[in-house]
């Protein structure tokens, strides 16, 4: 094109112009819509403005938490969290959502996988979920900790929620959004180790980040 116009300036200047204008325009006309497309999107967005999901945990106990002289736990941890959607006008698809539990920085259960769920407006979900290791290793200071804690009468254990989640407006899904959920159990824990289960004293609500 412009090297056309190079060429023979005489001739073809006037068209060179005029097509470089309808360029302009052009140009010029897809940016405005294009910003319009964008100012519509965020301020819809600003409107309905997703609050994160609220977690709370509701239940909690300990089966087992067994150490081996060669530092390999087997554990067993059943817990019912509750999972509050806050949107009036949002809902919220929980996909590949997993649940574990960790001690003092370390994993101590494998991963367990829930199902994925629908969650409507202003809706709340009990999720339960049964927790499990055999032969994890852990680190030597495991039994220490265990011992330590035992002395200060309570074991403080973090159980965590790591998924995925995608908004839904209407008929429009969002892409996917990291969820991270870690909720702190607090359990009382004395010198001598209970028949039943370690339950938890009494629920909390757990730290949520999208
Ligand atoms: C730990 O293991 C021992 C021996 O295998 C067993 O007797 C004990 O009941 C276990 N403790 C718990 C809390 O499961
Ligand atoms: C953990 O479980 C395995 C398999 O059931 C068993 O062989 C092992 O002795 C258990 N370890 C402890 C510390 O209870």
């Amino acid at each position: 094109m412009s090297q056309f116009t190079i060429k023979s300036p005489k001739h073809c200047g006037k068209q060179g112009v005029n097509i470089e204008k309808l360029y302009k325009k052009l140009f010029v006309a897809f940016s405005a819509l294009f910003t319009t497309i964008l100012s519509i999107i965020l301020l819809i967005w600003l409107i309905l403005r997703p609050s994160k999901p609220e977690f709370s945990l509701k239940e909690a106990d300990i089966y087992q938490l067994n150490l081996s002289n060669s530092n390999l736990l087997n554990s067993s941890i059943q817990l019912t969290l509750l999972a509050k959607n806050p949107n009036q006008r949002i809902g919220i698809y929980y996909d590949e959502i997993q649940v574990y539990a960790a001690y003092k920085g370390q994993q101590i259960t494998l991963y367990t996988r829930l199902p994925p769920f629908y969650q409507g407006h202003e809706d709340s979900n009990l999720l339960s979920a049964s927790l499990m290791g055999t032969g994890l290793p852990v680190a030597p200071s495991f039994g220490y900790e265990v011992g330590r804690d035992q002395t200060v009468g309570r074991l403080v254990l973090n159980l965590k929620v790591n998924g995925r989640l995608r908004w839904k407006v209407g008929t429009w899904v969002s892409g996917r959004y990291r969820l991270n959920v870690n909720c702190v159990a607090v359990m009382a824990l004395g010198p001598t180790i209970p028949t039943g289960p370690l339950s938890l004293k009494q629920g909390s609500q757990c730290s949520t980040s999208v």
